[in-house]
């Protein structure tokens, strides 16, 4: 990472999968050497096996909503603890999803699941959702609402180390 760092101009970010064993200082690392924004996660292709044929199959299992929430797991321990920004990946579906995202700090909620699903135009819905939601809620802006449920800034927020209900 110091390397590319040293070697590159442009921002570097990096798409983290969650099988790392300590996600929190691992990101804490990354940052310090240099990531100008950390991509959470990546969601894994998962070739199955034809034991008939013997061949391995492509397959592409798009994603779920409830994804989402590993995601928001980390990003809000996470926020506040490094200066890369961070963006979330998997499970963003809805406005909500969105929204849930810059919540727990998040900067960039991406989209590709969703899209395949309900074709391009589900943006549309999506950011009228999100306005719809702002102007109910008497939001301003994206910036207000960064981050306002992280770890740091929820009063009791659930133990890290035990199932969320
Ligand atoms: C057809 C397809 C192609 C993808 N190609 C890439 C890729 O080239 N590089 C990458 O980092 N992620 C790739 N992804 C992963 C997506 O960027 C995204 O992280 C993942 O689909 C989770 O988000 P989602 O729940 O919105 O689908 C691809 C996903 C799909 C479905």
């Amino acid at each position: 990472m110091r390397g590319l760092r040293e070697t590159l101009k442009i921002p570097i970010a990096v798409k983290l999968s969650h099988f790392f064993s300590a996600i929190a200082n691992f990101a804490g690392k990354l940052d310090a050497s240099g990531a100008s924004a950390l991509v959470l996660f990546n969601r894994f292709y998962q070739p199955d096996l034809d034991i008939e044929e013997l061949e391995v199959v492509p397959s592409l299992a798009l994603s779920h909503p409830n994804e989402l929430l590993v995601r928001l797991h980390w990003v809000a321990i996470i926020h506040g603890h490094i200066k890369a920004d961070m963006a979330i990946t998997g499970g963003v579906h809805s406005a909500q999803d969105v929204l849930k995202s810059m919540m727990v700090g998040a900067r960039v909620a991406m989209m590709t699941s969703a899209l395949l699903q309900n074709g391009v135009d589900h943006l549309d819905t999506v950011y009228a959702g999100i306005i719809y939601w702002m102007q109910e809620h008497e939001y301003e802006s994206i910036a207000q609402m960064c981050g306002s449920m992280s770890q740091r800034n929820v009063p009791t927020p659930p133990p890290t180390n035990e199932p969320t209900t």
